[in-house]
């Protein structure tokens, strides 16, 4: 799907995304528990509506980046609702440029299913993060289910174009390929969601 189409998918979905970041209660848990570590200077890769905001400590520096105007419009409101130091841009997370500038904590949630290139990413996020910060991801994927990993195969042509989000993407076999060192994994619902903790470099 173009770029272009993509952010209008997204823009359409941006007041949805706001009216549910506090909603879902199992999705708030994983949320808190993967973020409960983020500190100092944080990049946010595709922030959406601002959902992880309200797990971030009240003194962190937050730099946010999505490609959509009308998500960004939602995070700020969530920004001045938390009271949240956050510098925003609105931009393409594959080509955006952040002046060498290196964060504490890089953090990406729900979004690798929706980058044209997820392995660019991965790289990118690595060289984001300084040599003893952190990367946080929240993910989710193909299934090592057989029927469900079966109903993902089916659905995700008609998923992406709905959305724009693939559902079949091999989170673990992507993490094992990019330059990430992993720490810990917590894979739930069917190995289908992953919560992991990295560091920029391999050993
Ligand atoms: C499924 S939503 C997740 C939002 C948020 N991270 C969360 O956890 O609620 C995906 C987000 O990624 C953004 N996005 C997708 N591809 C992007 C890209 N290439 N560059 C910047 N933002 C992108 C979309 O606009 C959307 O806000």
């Amino acid at each position: 799907m173009e770029i272009n189409q993509q952010v209008k998918l997204f823009d359409k979905q941006a007041k949805k995304y706001s009216k549910r970041k506090k909603k879902n209660a199992s999705e708030l848990r994983m949320r808190q528990k993967l973020l409960h570590s983020a500190q100092g200077e944080i990049l946010e890769l595709s922030v959406g509506a601002g959902a992880n905001f309200q797990f971030y400590p009240k003194d962190a520096k937050v730099t946010a980046v999505d490609f959509s105007a009308s998500m960004i419009e939602q995070a700020k409101d969530t920004a001045r609702e938390q009271n949240l130091d956050v510098h925003f841009i609105v931009g393409n997370v594959e080509e955006v440029e952040l002046q060498e500038k290196k964060f504490d904590t890089v953090i990406s949630t729900l979004s690798m299913c929706s980058y044209p290139n997820p392995e660019k990413v991965l790289q990118l996020m690595a060289s984001w993060c300084k040599e003893d910060g952190q990367i946080l991801l929240l993910e989710h994927g193909i299934s090592t289910n057989s029927v469900y990993s079966w109903v993902q195969n089916k659905a995700d042509s008609f998923i992406e174009k709905r959305i724009g989000c693939h559902i079949n993407r091999d989170i673990l076999k992507m993490m094992k390929e990019s330059p990430l060192q992993i720490e810990r994994i917590e894979s739930l619902m069917l190995n289908s969601i992953h919560l992991i903790w990295a560091k920029p470099n391999k050993g």
